[in-house]
């Protein structure tokens, strides 16, 4: 049993709060703290549906498992950090809150498109899209990726589209528009961001 406290916390959302592991550098805990287990269960149900797919990780943090907690089961996966090694910060921060370097408009938008082609080629099914679920690792300065946390998997009562390439790409793109109207009213207030986002999704 590994014990959790404050200063481990890395930050929370509506049902779990995350944790960097205390043994272990590259690695976080997150522990359900409102609701019950069913989100999680699903969730790791699709990870090991993409664990034997074999996918290649570069827009998901792995699952590495459960671990007991003073906190309850946790489930650990690896920690997002920058190339600074500070924990990286959501999309939905960099969208809203922080008055960007103009330098950093281009890499934002351009992490935002290979994440859309990403998550649609390699078939990963989300619900919701939304970026405060989505990870910006800034890899340099002004460039960077993303990586989703949160909401893969599918809730359909029928998840067919899990096993069905097909139609997991239709679900995906009609996923992805959303998330792009999202990703524009976010960041209306960045006249300079919104412009390179809006040729980057009409091109
Ligand atoms: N792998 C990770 N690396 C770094 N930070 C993370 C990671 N996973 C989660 N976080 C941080 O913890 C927060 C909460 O995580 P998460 O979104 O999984 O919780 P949640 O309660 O399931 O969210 P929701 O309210 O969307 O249901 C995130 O917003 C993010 O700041
Ligand atoms: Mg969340």
């Amino acid at each position: 049993m590994i014990l959790l406290n404050a200063s481990h916390f890395v930050g929370k959302g509506l049902h779990r709060e995350c944790y960097r592991h205390p043994d272990d550098t590259q690695l976080c805990v997150k522990v359900v703290v409102a609701g019950d287990l069913s989100e999680s269960k699903r969730e790791q149900s699709y990870y090991k549906l993409l664990q034997k797919r074999d996918i290649c990780w570069d827009i998901l943090p792995r699952f590495h498992g459960l671990i007991e907690t003073n906190m309850g089961t946790g489930a650990v996966f690896d920690l997002i950090r920058d190339y600074d090694e500070e924990v990286s910060k959501t999309l939905a921060h960099y969208l809203s809150y922080e008055q960007l370097a103009a330098s950093e408009n281009a890499g934002l938008s351009q992490a935002i498109t290979v994440f859309k082609q990403e998550l649609h080629r390699q078939a990963i099914i989300t619900m919701t899209i939304s970026p405060k679920n989505i990870m910006y690792k800034k890899t340099s300065a002004n460039s960077g990726r993303l990586i989703i946390i949160d909401n893969i998997g599918n809730s359909d009562f029928i998840p067919i589209c899990s096993y069905v390439t097909y139609l997991a790409k239709k679900k995906i793109a009609r996923k992805l528009l959303r998330f792009e109207d999202t990703v524009l009213k976010m960041c209306g207030h960045n006249k300079a961001l919104s412009k390179h986002l809006l040729s980057e999704f009409r091109a």
